[in-house]
C-alpha cells in the first residue's frame, strides 16, 4: 500500500484561462494569472493498493459512482502510465467550504490529488512538475500549487505548460476577495464544455486571444507596482471579455443570472461612491469582488443593503499545496 495526503486551496483567476489548444494534455490557448485564497480548500488522501480491482472515489464521505469517478480514474491512469505502475487507488476527498454553495472547486481538488500522489508514490516532484501534473486533472489546478499570485504560462507542450509563483513582496496579504453567492444550483454548462464551445464556434473568440496577453502584462505590472486600481481594472475588463465570448458561441450561452448583474451594478455604484472594488466571474453565476483588506468591512456593509449576510464570504490570500500526515 502506498499512502499520501495533501491539502490545496482554491484559486480565482484575475486573468482567465479560457480555451484549450490540446484537450487531452490540457494545454491552454492563453496564459493566465490567479490569486490563491484561504477560504476554500480540499484535503485528499490516496491509497494505491494491490487488492483493488478499480479506482474508488469518495467525496465528503460519500462514495461516488463509477461515472462520478471517471475524471479521477482518468487522472490516475495517466499517472500509472507515466510512472509504470499497475495499482488501482482509493481516493478520499473533503471539500472545506463555508457553506454548501456550489463552490467546490476542481482547482483545489486536482492540486490536492497531485500532491497526495506525489507523496504516496514518493515521486519527489518539484513545484513546477507538480503544477504540470495537477494541470492534467483540471487546467486551473496547476495554479493552486502556489500561494498568493500565480501565473500559468501556456507553454507549447506538456513540459513547458505550468504555473509559477509571482513574487509580490506579500502585497497579496493587503487584498481580499468577497464572494457574493447568488445561486447554488449545479451549473448548466461546465467550464470544460463552455470553453470548447466558444473556441470552436464563437465569433468573439479571436478578440479574446488578441487581448488576453496584454491584459496579463498589465496585471503583472500592476502587481509589481502594487497598484490596486490598475489590477482591479484589468481584472474586471478581462473577466467581462471572457464572458463576452460566450454570447458569440453557437448556440450562445451565458453564466450570468439576473442576480449576477445586480451584483455588478452594485460594484459599479460602490466604486462611483469612492470605494475601489472590482468584480470577476467564472463558469457560474457567483460574483467575486476584489477589494483592499482595509475596505472589506465597508464593502460588506454596503452590499448588505441588497444581499444577506450568508450570501457574503470573505477570502484572504491563501497558501500553496501542503502534504499532510497519513492516517494508517
Ligand atoms: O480548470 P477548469 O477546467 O475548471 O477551468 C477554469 C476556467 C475559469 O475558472 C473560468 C477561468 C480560470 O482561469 O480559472
Amino acid at each position: 500500500m502506498f499512502l499520501g495526503k495533501a491539502r490545496a486551496y482554491t484559486n480565482i483567476a484575475l486573468i482567465k484561462y479560457w480555451g484549450k489548444k490540446d484537450e487531452t494534455c490540457i494545454l491552454p490557448m492563453n496564459s493566465s494569472l490567479s490569486l490563491t485564497l484561504d477560504a476554500f480548500y480540499t484535503e485528499t488522501s490516496v491509497c494505491f493498493d494491490k487488492n483493488l480491482t478499480r479506482d474508488y472515489f469518495s467525496l465528503n464521505g460519500e462514495e461516488q459512482s463509477v461515472q462520478q469517478t471517471a475524471k479521477i480514474a482518468a487522472f490516475l491512469t495517466m499517472i500509472r502510465q507515466q510512472y509504470q505502475l499497475d495499482l488501482f487507488a482509493k481516493v478520499e476527498s473533503t471539500n472545506f467550504v463555508p457553506t454548501a454553495a456550489g463552490l467546490a472547486s476542481s482547482a483545489s481538488g486536482f492540486a490536492a490529488l497531485a500532491g497526495a500522489c506525489n507523496q504516496a508514490l514518493q515521486l519527489g516532484l518539484a513545484d513546477a512538475d507538480l503544477s504540470r501534473l495537477a494541470r492534467r486533472g483540471s487546467g486551473s489546478a496547476c495554479r493552486s500549487i502556489f500561494g498568493g499570485f500565480a501565473e500559468w504560462e501556456k507553454g507549447a507542450d506538456d513540459a513547458s505548460s505550468f504555473a509559477k509563483k509571482i513574487p509580490s513582496d506579500d502585497w497579496e496579504n493587503e487584498l481580499a476577495m468577497l464572494f457574493v453567492l447568488v445561486d447554488d444550483r449545479i451549473k448548466d454548462v461546465s467550464s470544460r464544455d463552455g470553453m470548447k464551445r466558444t473556441v470552436q464556434t464563437s465569433s468573439f473568440y479571436q478578440g479574446w486571444l488578441e487581448t488576453a496577453p496584454a491584459d496579463l502584462q498589465t496585471a503583472k505590472a500592476a502587481i509589481a507596482a502594487k497598484d490596486f486600481k490598475a489590477l482591479g481594472e484589468v481584472t474586471e475588463a478581462n473577466g467581462l471579455r471572457m464572458h463576452g465570448t460566450t454570447l458569440g458561441a453557437v448556440p450562445p450561452f451565458s453564466y450570468w443570472s439576473p442576480e449576477s448583474l445586480k451584483v455588478m451594478t452594485c460594484v459599479r455604484q460602490i466604486r462611483a461612491q469612492g470605494l475601489p472594488c472590482y468584480f470577476t466571474m467564472d463558469a457560474g453565476p457567483n460574483v467575486k469582488i476584489l477589494v483592499e483588506k482595509k475596505n472589506i468591512s465597508q464593502l460588506k456593509a454596503l452590499l448588505l443593503n441588497d444581499f444577506s449576510e450568508n450570501q457574503l464570504i470573505t477570502a484572504n490570500a491563501g497558501p500553496g499545496l501542503s502534504t499532510l500526515p497519513v492516517e494508517r
